[in-house]
């Protein structure tokens, strides 16, 4: 974890050297792509007050209150990040707060937040899925909803090739982590969920699940990159929202035969 946050101290002060530019992109457009809008709407329509979990940059925030959120607090291990993110959204006049804290843990209260935002590059910094998971339903208020957008798992899988795409021989995806040799998280450890793990963890945490989709469009791409496994044919993404009961049921805890064999979650094999 401390190797991980002293990391992206340092890849954050792209956002630090990039200031003006993701300043005007924030000016001019917004971060949230369709597939997210298309569920955030109705949500951000009631003027929720947001926390974004990892909030890194913090563009997603400053859309999300363009689209209605009454207020964004966002919450990040990196001071580089919060701290570019507090000021562009200072200079922009836009309602959002950043708080510098680990995460699973936010240091806000029980309840703080109608809907609990994350994603795109988010999740595969979590080695607790469980923990993690139970952080978003401590923070939801009843009533309140998850919203995730995030790479799908079988991302690590696809190769960059642009002739056709190709699956790597060196990674797989029932292991726990994979090493990044890619931008821009070269020599990062990234940890590893199947779907199933991911919804399962969501549902253990007592959150009712209303919505999963799986797309095609890579939430990013590298420079002028046009990698086959980006054109269509293989998931890259994955879209879930889930709602905390309003009747306020307690976590469920891990549900033991989602759990069994290849179908379940990293190290939690039968064996
Ligand atoms: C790829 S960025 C994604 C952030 C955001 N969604 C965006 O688009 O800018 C991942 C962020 O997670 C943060 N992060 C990673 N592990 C964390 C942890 N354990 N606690 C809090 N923040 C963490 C990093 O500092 C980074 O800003």
């Amino acid at each position: 974890m401390e190797s991980n946050r002293i990391a992206w101290e340092t890849a954050s002060r792209k956002h630090v050297d990039e200031y003006d530019e993701l300043l005007d992109e924030a000016r001019t457009r917004s971060a949230l792509s369709p597939c997210e809008l298309e569920l955030l709407r109705p949500l951000l329509a009631d003027s929720p007050a947001v926390v974004h979990l990892q909030s890194g940059h913090g563009l997603d925030d400053i859309a999300l209150v363009a689209e209605g959120a009454r207020s964004v607090v966002g919450v990040d291990f990196s001071s580089v990040a919060a701290t570019a993110a507090q000021r562009r959204a200072d200079e922009l006049g836009v309602n959002c707060r950043y708080v510098v804290a680990e995460l699973p843990g936010a240091p806000l209260r029980d309840g703080c937040a109608d809907l609990v935002y994350t994603g795109k590059g988010a999740l595969i910094w979590m080695p607790d899925l469980d923990a993690w998971a139970a952080d978003v339903a401590r923070l939801a208020r009843p009533g309140g909803h998850l919203f995730v957008h995030e790479a799908h798992p079988m991302v690590p899988l696809w190769t960059w090739d642009e002739d056709e795409p190709r699956i790597r021989p060196d990674r797989g995806y029932f292991e726990r982590s994979h090493v990044n040799d890619t931008f821009p998280a070269n020599g990062a450890v990234e940890w590893q969920t199947t779907l199933a793990g991911i919804i399962t963890a969501v549902l253990g945490a007592g959150l009712e699940l209303r919505h999963v989709a799986e797309h095609p469009e890579p939430f990013w791409r590298w420079g002028d990159l046009d990698a086959a496994a980006w054109r269509g044919q293989l998931p890259n993404t994955f879209t879930l929202l889930a709602r905390k009961p309003s009747w306020g049921t307690g976590p469920t805890g891990p549900v033991p035969w989602c759990r069994a064999g290849r179908s379940g979650r990293w190290g939690t094999s039968a064996a």
